[in-house]
């Protein structure tokens, strides 16, 4: 098997080969990458998300301390001692789980109280919690859209949003290219059905920000209405860390304010904020939050304390944006490619998954952390090595993170 030049795209499955044999196919390319130290994906943690993470070596069999940058818990809640008394509290008070989906029983008031809050924090009139982000996305955007109505997607936009359109009219436009997507709309203008633009507020592998305040002008003008995805931008971007409305000013104008609580809210779970009215409309139509049980009492607590930490301790947030500051002159004065980054997200862009995956190889023996995104993810020319940064990593952290990843791309040619 020429293993090197086959990637994920190769074992879809398509229908024309049987699952059985498919699978098999795929274990034998799974094991060929093993073989050569080429797998970078599903390594165990013994710590959990921290900057500095015990990981198993499933080559050596042993242990390793590594510098985490693949995390997307940037202001690492994920260990904040509020978030997890907050948790145990819950635990104790009510229990492991809700017991059922939230219309037959499963809601209870810390539910609506944690509810409450995310309405507040993101400015919108009332909010519901879904157990994930991607079920929040793909179930409320399924209802939104309905039968008729059109989904108009950044070409970008998240797996969860390009599910929750599976068998609705969509079209796309240029990735943050306004002039696209007043063209799209314009062609829409006769269609007298729900037109729903949704993006990212900052995209999950380039770390670059949408345009929300003109996303939100466009759209209105031609009757459509805004949604973004916020997994990204809550606690990272906005002045208070309210993410891309605060960022963009248009607090109060977005639509509908999607986002998950399991990045820098450092917990798990979804959430979709919006006016009253299309709230309690997902209540009963968005399948994903009314056939599945509701989020466990822990993790509720816990989302709830995180937001008061976003907002009370502002320390945290700035510490993050020293690091981003610091991590983007040192890949600047490399002359790395990292497209439009602008966030606490890095991509250095390669153009080549095989050149990927031995530079992951490579700086996974130097005790870096670091996620391939190869093809299909990202287009053959863009592929590249994701960097994540959290709050809690050090100067030197970054630093011996940025002379090795420079070492290893002299090595490969990179540079
Ligand atoms: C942009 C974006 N939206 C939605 C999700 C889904 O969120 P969750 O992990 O909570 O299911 C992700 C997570 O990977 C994401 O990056």
């Amino acid at each position: 098997m020429d293993f090197k030049n086959l990637c994920l795209a190769d074992f879809q499955n398509k229908g024309e080969v049987n699952i059985t044999e498919l699978a098999a196919d795929f274990m034998q390319f799974r094991q060929a990458l093993n073989a050569e130290r080429l797998h970078n994906y599903r390594r165990i943690s013994n710590s959990g998300s921290t900057p500095v993470m015990r990981v198993q070596d499933e080559h050596t069999g042993q242990e390793r301390e590594m510098l985490y940058f693949a995390s997307n818990d940037y202001l690492q809640l994920t260990h904040h001692p509020k978030l997890i008394a907050a948790g145990h509290a819950a635990l104790d008070k009510y229990g492991a789980g809700a017991g059922s989906v939230p219309l037959l029983g499963g809601t209870t008031d810390l539910q609506i109280e944690v509810e409450k809050k995310v309405a507040k924090f993101k400015g919108c009139e009332d909010a519901l919690i879904f157990t994930s982000g991607f079920g929040s996305n793909s179930g409320a955007i399924a209802a939104l859209l309905g039968e008729k109505g059109i989904a108009i997607l950044d070409l970008l936009v998240h797996a969860s949003i390009i599910d929750g359109c599976a068998g609705k009219e969509t079209k796309f436009f240029k990735h943050n290219d306004m002039g696209s997507l007043e063209f799209t709309l314009k062609k829409l203008a006769d269609r007298k059905v729900t037109k729903l633009v949704i993006v990212d507020g900052v995209y999950s592998m380039d770390g670059d920000i949408a345009k929300l305040d003109q996303i939100c002008d466009i759209a209105h003008k031609y009757g459509a209405l805004v949604m973004v995805d916020e997994a990204h931008a809550t606690g990272v971007i906005g002045a208070h860390g309210r993410g891309t409305p605060e960022h963009c000013g248009v607090e109060g104008k977005v639509d509908i304010v999607a986002g998950t609580c399991s990045k820098a809210i450092g917990v798990v779970g979804g959430f979709i904020a919006s006016s009253k009215n299309i709230i309690e409309y997902l209540h009963y139509f968005a399948r994903s939050y009314m056939f599945s049980t509701a989020p466990t009492p822990q993790a509720l607590a816990s989302i709830g304390a995180a937001l008061d930490v976003i907002e009370n301790e502002p320390a945290l947030r700035e510490k993050l944006w020293d690091n981003i500051r610091h991590f983007r002159s040192g890949l600047e004065a490399m002359g790395v490619d990292m497209g439009n980054a602008e966030t606490a997200i890095f991509p250095v862009i390669v153009g080549d998954n095989a050149k990927v995956r031995e530079l992951c190889r490579d700086l996974h023996e130097r005790n870096i952390y670091v996620n391939p995104v190869e093809y299909p993810a990202v287009p053959r020319r863009l592929a590249r090595i994701r960097f994540s940064l959290m709050a809690t990593h050090e100067k030197e952290h970054l630093d011996y993170a940025l002379n090795n990843l420079e070492a290893v791309m002299r090595k490969h040619n990179c540079l």
